[in-house]
């Protein structure tokens, strides 16, 4: 079970990866967009924090250029680096010949169980359903990493695990692990609301209050 945060904001990632519980990061154009920085300064930042696993989008128009810039990456960033790639038929060759090669693999943009079976077959290391981008259109987007959950294990795939994206909330988290997700990227917004439950918050006043009665009296 590994939580992954879905930013490019190396700032959120050092105050949250400090805690101990961020198992690596996920970025994507738009996240790195909204960095305003270039994407290979964000790895490297990312790399000397003591990530161990990157998520590398690469935005080529052909399986060549998909895999030299794939190379590029992995040659610069070593074993961090974890190629994106969408669920293109450009992309699941890309995957295919860069998992051949060692090289790991996240196949992004996932919307149906059978495109997380494309992605299997072509050795990716993780699948990313979509869930809140497929609860916008009016499916279940949890209900999809089950069903990939439950092909996986009908199948006996256990080289590629499920990684859930497009996290709207901490209900959906609990509830993609309950369905079979191995790992959660969530941004860091919602990775700060886990922590909370107003009944938490509640017992620590309860007891910070009896705590000082009872130092009152020491
Ligand atoms: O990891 C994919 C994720 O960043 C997409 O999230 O919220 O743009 O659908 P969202």
């Amino acid at each position: 079970m590994k939580i992954f945060l879905d930013t490019a904001d190396c700032e959120q990632i050092q105050k949250h990866f400090a805690s101990g519980l961020i198992d690596g990061v996920t970025t994507n154009p738009t996240l790195i967009m909204k960095s305003h920085r270039k994407p290979d300064d964000v790895y490297q930042e990312l790399k000397d924090m003591g990530l161990t696993d990157i998520s590398m989008e690469v935005v080529a128009d052909s399986v060549l250029a998909t895999v030299k810039e794939a190379h590029r990456l992995h040659e610069k960033f070593g074993e961090v680096t974890t190629i994106k790639v969408p669920c293109t038929p450009d992309g699941l060759q890309a995957c295919h010949d860069l998992a051949k090669e060692g090289i790991k693999v996240n196949v992004t943009l996932i919307f149906s169980q059978v495109q997380a079976i494309l992605a299997a077959k072509a050795g990716a290391a993780y699948v990313s359903p979509f869930v809140g981008r497929v609860d916008d259109n009016s499916f279940g987007g949890l209900c999809l990493v089950k069903e990939i959950a439950s092909i996986f294990t009908k199948q006996n795939v256990f080289e590629t695990e499920i990684l859930a994206a497009s996290i709207r909330g901490v209900r959906q988290v609990g509830r993609a692990f309950e369905y079979g997700a191995h790992i959660c990227t969530i941004p860091p917004t919602i990775f700060d609301k886990m922590y909370n439950h107003i009944l938490t918050e509640k017992g620590m006043q309860l007891f910070e209050e009896d705590w000082a009665n009872v130092s009152s009296k020491m």
